[in-house]
C-alpha cells in the first residue's frame, strides 16, 4: 500500500499506516475486514473441560452456579487468553443464561446440555417469556464484563459477548432439551405459524436486549449462535428463521460492535446467512473456506474452519490441516481463524498453543508485516 504521494528517488516507497487509530486488535480489523499484522484466533469453547485449571477451578454442579458467579466467570475467561495467546476473550456464560433468568425453567445439565423443566408447547407459554431486565435478572454477567474489561483491556485483547439465535434456543424450548430430529420444533413453525412467530418474537426482544446490555458493560464484539440452524431447509431457514435472526442483528447495528452469526452444518444456508446483517459469518468444516467465501460473498468476513476432531490427531495433521484452511483463507482481509465447531474436551491445551503460534506466524488474508 503505498501513499500516492511522489516518491523520493532512491529512497523506500512511504507506506500508509494500516492501522490509523488506537491499539490495533487484529480481531475487530479482520472481523471489518481490514488490514491485519496477523491472522487474529481464537476457538469457540476455548474457556472448558480441556483445560486443567479449568477443572480446578469450576465447582461441581451445573454450570449456571459458575456463571451466577462473576469472579469465577471472569476468571473462567481469562485462562484460555493466558494461556494461548488467543486474540479475543469470548465471556464465560451460556445462551441459555437469558431465558433461566427471566424464570422460564431451564438448566444445563453436564454431559447433556439444556434441559427444560416444562417445553414450550402453546401460545399459553409466552408469557413464561416476559422482557428481560438485565440490571435485576443478570447483574452478574454485567459485572463479570466490567472485571473482564479491566483486565483485557491493557492487553489489547477485546471481549466477545453473545447469544443463542432465536432458533437455536426456541429449539431448546420446544424440544426440551439436545434433540437429533428437532421434530417438535418443525411440527410447531410448520404447523402453528403464529405462535412460532410469537415465540421468535419474545426471543427476539429477550436477546436484543441482552445484547446490548453486553455492549455497555464492555463487550467490543457479538457472536449470534445458530448452532443448530443447518438442521433447516434454505426454505425452512428463509421463511421461518432468517427474519428473526435479522431483527436480532438490526437491534444491535447501531452499536457498531462487530457481528458473527455462527451455525453448524450450514452449506446450503451460507449464502442466506450473509444477509442477515452480521459483519461475520461462521463456518463448520464440512465446507472448504474458499467454497464458503464464495457462496458468503465478500462484503463479509468469515471465522472458521478447522475439524475440532482433527486437534486429537498428531500435531503434524493439524498443522497441515490449519495450513490448508489458511491457503483457502486466500489473501484477501476478513478471516478470522477459528475451529469449525467447540474444542472438544479431550483436546491436549498444548496443540492449541502451537495452533495459534502457526495461525499467527504462517496466516495471509490481509497481513501487512
Ligand atoms: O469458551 C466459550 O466458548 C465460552 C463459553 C460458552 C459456553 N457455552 C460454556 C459452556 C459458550 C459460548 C456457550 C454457548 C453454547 N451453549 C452453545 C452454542 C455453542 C455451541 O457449542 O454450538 C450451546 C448450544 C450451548 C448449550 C450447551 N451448554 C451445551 C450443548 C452444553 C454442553 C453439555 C456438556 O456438558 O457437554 C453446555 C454446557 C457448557 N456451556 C459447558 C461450557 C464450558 C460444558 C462444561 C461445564 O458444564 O462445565
Amino acid at each position: 500500500m503505498t501513499t500516492g504521494l511522489p516518491e523520493v528517488p532512491g529512497a523506500a516507497p512511504r507506506r500508509v499506516d494500516p492501522f490509523p487509530a488506537g491499539p490495533a486488535s487484529a480481531f475487530l480489523a479482520a472481523c471489518r475486514r481490514q488490514a491485519v499484522h496477523h491472522t487474529p484466533v481464537w476457538f469457540m469453547r476455548q474457556a472448558g473441560r480441556s483445560l486443567p485449571e479449568y477443572r480446578a477451578a469450576r465447582r461441581e454442579g451445573s454450570i449456571l452456579g459458575a456463571i451466577a458467579d462473576p469472579e469465577l466467570a471472569a476468571e473462567l475467561t481469562l485462562q484460555p487468553v493466558r494461556r494461548y495467546g488467543v486474540d479475543a476473550a469470548i465471556l464465560f456464560c451460556d445462551i441459555v443464561v437469558p431465558v433461566h433468568a427471566v424464570g422460564f425453567g431451564v438448566d444445563v445439565v453436564p454431559g447433556t446440555g439444556p434441559v427444560v423443566d416444562t417445553p414450550f408447547r402453546s401460545s399459553a407459554d409466552l408469557r413464561r417469556l416476559r422482557p428481560i431486565e438485565p440490571e435485576t435478572d443478570v447483574p452478574y454477567v454485567l459485572r463479570a464484563i466490567a472485571l473482564l474489561v479491566d483486565e483485557l483491556a491493557p492487553l489489547g485483547v477485546p471481549l466477545i459477548g453473545f447469544a443463542g439465535a432465536p432458533f437455536t434456543l426456541a429449539s431448546y424450548l420446544v424440544e426440551g432439551g439436545p434433540s437429533r430430529t428437532f421434530g417438535k420444533v418443525k411440527a410447531l413453525m410448520h404447523g402453528d405459524p403464529a405462535t412460532w412467530g410469537a415465540l421468535l418474537d419474545a426471543l427476539c426482544g429477550i436477546t436484543v436486549t441482552f445484547l446490548r446490555a453486553q455492549v455497555a458493560a464492555g463487550a467490543g464484539a457479538l457472536q449470534l449462535f445458530d448452532s443448530w440452524a443447518g438442521w433447516l431447509s434454505p426454505d425452512e431457514y428463509e421463511r421461518f428463521v432468517l427474519p428473526a435472526t435479522r431483527r436480532v442483528l438490526d437491534g444491535v447495528a447501531d452499536l457498531g460492535v462487530p457481528t458473527i452469526l455462527f451455525g453448524v452444518g450450514t452449506g446450503e444456508l451460507l449464502g442466506l446467512m450473509a444477509t442477515s446483517g452480521a459483519g461475520v459469518i461462521g463456518v463448520d468444516w464440512r465446507v472448504p473456506l474458499d467454497a464458503a467465501r464464495r457462496r458468503i460473498g465478500d462484503e463479509r468476513a468469515v471465522q472458521g474452519n478447522l475439524d475440532p476432531a482433527i486437534c486429537l490427531a498428531p500435531f503434524e495433521v493439524v498443522a497441515s490441516q490449519a495450513r490448508d484452511v489458511l491457503r483457502r483463507a486466500g489473501t484477501d482481509p476478513g478471516h478470522v481463524f477459528n475451529l469449525g465447531h467447540g474444542v472438544l474436551p479431550e483436546t491436549d491445551p498444548g496443540v492449541l498453543a502451537a495452533l495459534v503460534d502457526l495461525v499467527h506466524d504462517e496466516g495471509r488474508a490481509g497481513v501487512v508485516r
